[in-house]
């Protein structure tokens, strides 16, 4: 029997409608379809009703399907000549294990396709409208991870990271943010810093947060945020904050008619 194939598809960050039209056709032809807990209702709707669904969902901390399993089911299917697609929140090559299911097939001679999605620092950030780069505000962006495992220091490049001209895009931060807010601080990053916290970012039940960069700490854990929360630190995120003047100042955009789209 020839071998089947495996996409690695990215359902982007929550919204149904930010993923792209390849993953739908892609989702739309799958005989199995192993699934992320970040994937939405919505999108596991578009899993064709003969296809078999897995939920291989982790939890930070709790690995429901440890990864090693992950990686041998994906060969598996494969090899048993089915079209498997291995359905994960954002874009599977960022933070995603993505590419270490990727090499695992790789070593297994199995065809393996990659199918990008919006990554969720893309997406919160458009929710937001705010930039990820601006000129004069920032000059680049860097997604970093905030998580580490259990029982070892956050390892990550304090210095380099404690630059006011570059963004910086926190996953899996939520429970390290006090200690990553005093190591850039410590670092020489000002205090002053506007942030965004962004829990279940594009979807209904999205929250936002702003705070200066020393305040963030207290303000995220006074919010109890559920779901997935993203931080952005950087000058971009104070353009985050004036949009949300505007929305809890009950303002219509004044720019909102210039822009109207003409049916
Ligand atoms: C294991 S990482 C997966 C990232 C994913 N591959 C991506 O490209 O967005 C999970 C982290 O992504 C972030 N995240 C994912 N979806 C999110 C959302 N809708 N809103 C806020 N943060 C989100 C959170 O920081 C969460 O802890």
């Amino acid at each position: 029997m020839a071998f089947g194939k495996v996409y690695l598809v990215g359902a982007g960050p929550g919204d149904p409608e930010l993923l792209t039209v390849k993953a739908s056709r892609i989702i739309a032809r799958a005989d199995v379809v192993a699934y992320d807990r970040l994937v939405p209702a919505e999108i596991l709707a578009l899993i064709p009703a003969g296809a078999a669904r897995i939920d291989v969902g982790k939890q930070a901390g709790h690995h429901p399907v440890p990864q090693p399993e992950i990686n041998q089911l994906l060969v598996r299917l494969a090899a048993a000549g089915r079209t498997v697609v291995r359905l994960k929140g954002g874009d599977p090559f960022i933070f995603g294990r993505g590419s270490e299911e990727a090499a695992e097939l790789r070593r297994a001679g199995i065809e393996c396709e990659v199918v990008p999605g919006i990554t969720s620092a893309q997406g919160c950030a458009a929710a937001a409208r705010m930039p990820l780069t601006h000129r004069g505000l920032a000059t680049g962006v860097r997604f970093v991870t905030g998580h580490c495992k259990a029982d070892e220091p956050l390892d990550l490049d304090w210095n380099s990271l404690a630059d006011p001209h570059t963004t910086l895009a926190v996953y899996m931060g939520l429970g390290n943010i006090s200690e990553i807010v005093g190591r850039l601080i410590a670092h020489g990053l000002s205090a002053d810093t506007p942030t965004l916290a962004i829990s279940q970012g594009t979807t209904a039940r999205e929250r936002r947060l702003s705070a200066r960069l020393e305040e963030l700490p207290d303000a995220a854990r006074a919010a109890n945020f559920e779901g997935p929360v993203l931080f952005i630190i950087g000058k971009v995120a104070a353009l985050a904050a004036e949009w949300s003047a505007i929305e809890d100042a009950g303002i219509a955009d004044p720019l909102a008619d210039q822009f109207a789209v003409v049916a």
